[in-house]
């Protein structure tokens, strides 16, 4: 296989750092796929292509069909899936089947899940059975509900001390890897050079061993609201709506179609 592995992410702690975007669809995975080390089908997509106001309502069927489709603009950069909200918190065999069925059905390299001391047992099992998972510790979208909405943790003595457990805990879990998402530098520092597996920060501060972030908000493609985490390489939600103003004008005065677009009988 020519693409990154897991192992060879996880052999990537403490060096150079880990280049990670997400990726839900053929065109944008080839246009990644060159620079990343690992994409990521995030469960994000719910958001960002759907409309959905949290990433609860996204299912598994979702998350295959986007993967399927991420991997056949692929062929360099580790794949991850997102296991959606209600696929792998009831049980470790649920867990287990479900992630199957995403590796087989999609091709992708492993299984992302959220969770942190809760959730090392099911990772546990799933990597003892030859399933690649990647967790997710800090901030986690598909617990808003229980969490009182989107903000960075970290702060209190009680918070700093649950993500400190949970990142020993997935860090001995067998997972490869971990995404850190919307905590303090300090935090992310310290269990960053606790663990042996590197950390993926998303809001997370330059102390981990990769960075993730949502392409389409760094593209300027989704502007339904932008984290203080995210920075800005582009505006091309602005520069589409440009083109396609300009397209409509044109449509309208007959400027477009122009000769040059129009089939002319042979003869
Ligand atoms: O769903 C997602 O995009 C994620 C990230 C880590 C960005 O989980
Ligand atoms: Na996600």
């Amino acid at each position: 296989q020519k693409r990154l592995t897991p192992t060879r992410i996880s052999a990537m702690k403490g060096g150079k750092p880990i280049v990670c975007l997400t990726a839900y669809t053929t065109p944008m995975a080839r246009l990644l796929d060159e620079h990343c080390d690992l994409l990521l089908v995030g469960d994000s997509l719910g958001m960002v292509l759907y409309g959905m106001e949290t990433t609860i309502g996204v299912t598994l069927d979702m998350m295959i069909a986007h993967g399927k489709a991420v991997m056949r603009g692929v062929t360099k950069a580790c794949v991850v899936v997102d296991m959606p909200f209600g696929s792998y918190q009831e049980s470790k065999e649920a867990a287990f089947r479900n992630a199957v069925r995403i590796l087989q059905e999609t091709g992708c390299d492993a299984v992302k899940l959220e969770g942190g001391e809760e959730m090392a047992e099911t990772i546990a099992f799933l990597t003892k059975r030859g399933i690649p998972v990647m967790g997710h510790i800090g901030l986690m979208p598909q617990q808003v509900q229980t969490a009182g909405g989107y903000r960075s943790v970290g702060h209190s003595e009680h918070e700093t001390s649950k993500i400190r457990r949970d990142a020993h805990a997935i860090g001995g879990s067998g997972a490869f890897a971990v995404v850190i998402e919307g905590t303090v530098e300090p935090l992310a520092r310290e269990v960053t050079s606790a663990i042996h597996i590197p950390s993926i920060g998303i809001g997370a501060s330059s102390a981990c061993d990769g960075q993730v972030l949502v392409s389409d908000d760094i593209l300027g493609l989704f502007n339904d609201f932008t984290p203080r985490f995210v920075k800005r390489y582009d505006e091309l939600g602005k520069r589409i709506a440009a083109a396609v103003s300009v397209y409509a004008d044109e449509v309208r005065s007959r400027k477009f179609p122009a000769a040059e677009h129009t089939f002319k009988r042979r003869s």
